[in-house]
């Protein structure tokens, strides 16, 4: 199969995915900005360590690189309009969007499966994309609940409910 880059997302589209939004403050401007992202990962339980990907063209990367922490929201079934509108470039991404705020100040969604606040503790280039390495320092998850899932292109339900873990 050739490895044009539409063939390579469609292949990689096939690996089913939550959704997160992950958000920060820009310290340039303090407003919150915020982004729908999919390429996001745990990778080390001691230290805690999660990980995402920002595409170069983000409009929000340099807020992002500079803010020194961020939060990632993972969104649940029933938060589809969160995922749209935080891929959409709208003016205005965060009008009636529910949201607190801990120790950082990035936005902690309101009814997300999860939300962990990190500080970031390395960025690397990779491609054309930017890895966020970030220490988990705070987080609120629930009990129960459906994730959003992501596959070939599409949102997807599951369709049960996942018992809690105990
Ligand atoms: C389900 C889904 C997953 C996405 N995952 C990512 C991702 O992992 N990394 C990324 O940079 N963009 C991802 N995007 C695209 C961004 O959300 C989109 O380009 C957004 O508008 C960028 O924000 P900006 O307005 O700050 O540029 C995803 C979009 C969707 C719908």
């Amino acid at each position: 199969m050739p490895l044009d880059s539409r063939s390579f997302r469609k292949a990689l589209g096939c690996f089913a995915s939550g959704v997160t939004v992950v958000t920060a403050v820009n310290p340039a401007t303090g407003e919150p900005v915020g982004v729908t992202v999919s390429a996001f990962s745990s990778l080390s339980l001691e230290p805690p360590l999660v990980l995402f990907c920002l595409g170069n063209a983000t409009l929000s990367l340099d807020a992002f690189r500079t803010a020194g922490h961020f939060a990632v929201n993972i969104l649940s079934e029933s938060q589809r309009d969160l995922s749209i509108r935080f891929a959409s470039r709208t003016e205005d991404k965060w009008k009636g969007v529910a949201w607190e705020s801990w120790d950082s100040g990035a936005p902690i969604l309101a009814n997300c499966l999860t939300s962990l606040e990190c500080s970031t503790v390395q960025t690397m280039d990779g491609g054309d994309h930017v890895i966020f390495v970030g220490r988990v320092e705070r987080m609120r998850h629930q009990e129960g609940g459906s994730p959003l899932i992501y596959f070939r292109g599409s949102y997807l339900d599951l369709g049960f409910t996942a018992p809690a873990q105990g």
